[in-house]
């Protein structure tokens, strides 16, 4: 059983995600993650993020583990925990930078679909997320879902994730960095509007529960 998700961020993706791979009793690639770990390398390593082809080949190489217990999902490089690092301002603010590199974008999606063929000889199944999942990396998914939310509802989500609260300013600084961020990933994928095939779940007016049913319903009528 093959899941995959896509969605602008703050949709609930990643947590909706964790839990329909959880019910589903398979394993959980998060996608958005291998581009941050590849940003968080290149920064550490000093690779210049604008320079695209020492970039490209840094994908290539870049010694990568990822944990796929939905319960518990873990980010390695070179045997290093980067879990936490990946999360950081500095990451979320530079990825976008990464993820439009259209040498890079070949390289990771062919990673992404042997994680998720590693993952499903494993456990049974993947349900796998990101931005272009349903349409390049895995369109012959047995499920194929994206996930929206209104623009308000994800950014009062994503407010209460990053600072503790939705009070005005905390809503504005948090639309600076993902309304951006979405419309510079738009550029290289087609995350806001369903591609054939693929089921629109709107969680605006749902709850996290509300919302892993909806993906579940999904998933029982598809299989
Ligand atoms: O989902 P998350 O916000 O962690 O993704 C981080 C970034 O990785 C996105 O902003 C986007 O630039 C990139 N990404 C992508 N294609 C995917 C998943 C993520 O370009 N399939």
């Amino acid at each position: 059983m093959i899941v995959a998700i896509d969605g602008p961020s703050g949709s609930g993706k990643s947590s909706v995600s964790r839990a329909v791979a959880t019910a589903l009793g398979v394993g959980f690639l998060d996608t958005g993650a291998m581009y941050r770990a590849l940003t968080w390398w290149c920064l550490d390593s000093g690779i210049d993020l604008d320079d695209r082809d020492a970039v490209a080949q840094a994908a290539t190489r870049m010694p990568l583990e990822q944990g796929y217990d939905p319960d518990a999902p873990t980010v390695a490089v070179a045997g290093r925990d980067i879990t936490a690092e990946i999360r950081t301002t500095e990451v979320s603010t530079r990825v976008s930078a990464v993820a439009t590199n259209v040498l890079v974008r070949p390289v990771l999606q062919q990673r992404q679909r042997e994680a998720m063929a590693a993952i499903a000889a494993e456990t049974g199944g993947v349900v796998a997320e990101g931005r272009d999942i349903t349409t390049v990396v895995a369109p012959d998914a047995d499920v194929r879902i994206l996930l929206t939310a209104s623009e308000e509802a994800r950014l009062r989500r994503r407010s209460a994730e990053l600072h503790g609260t939705t009070d005005d300013a905390a809503v504005e600084a948090t639309r600076d960095q993902i309304v951006r961020r979405d419309r510079e990933d738009s550029t290289v994928s087609q995350f806001t509007v369903a591609a054939d095939g693929v089921v629109t779940v709107d969680t605006s007016d749902l709850d996290f529960d509300g919302s892993v049913a909806a993906v579940l319903a999904v998933v029982r009528r598809a299989t």
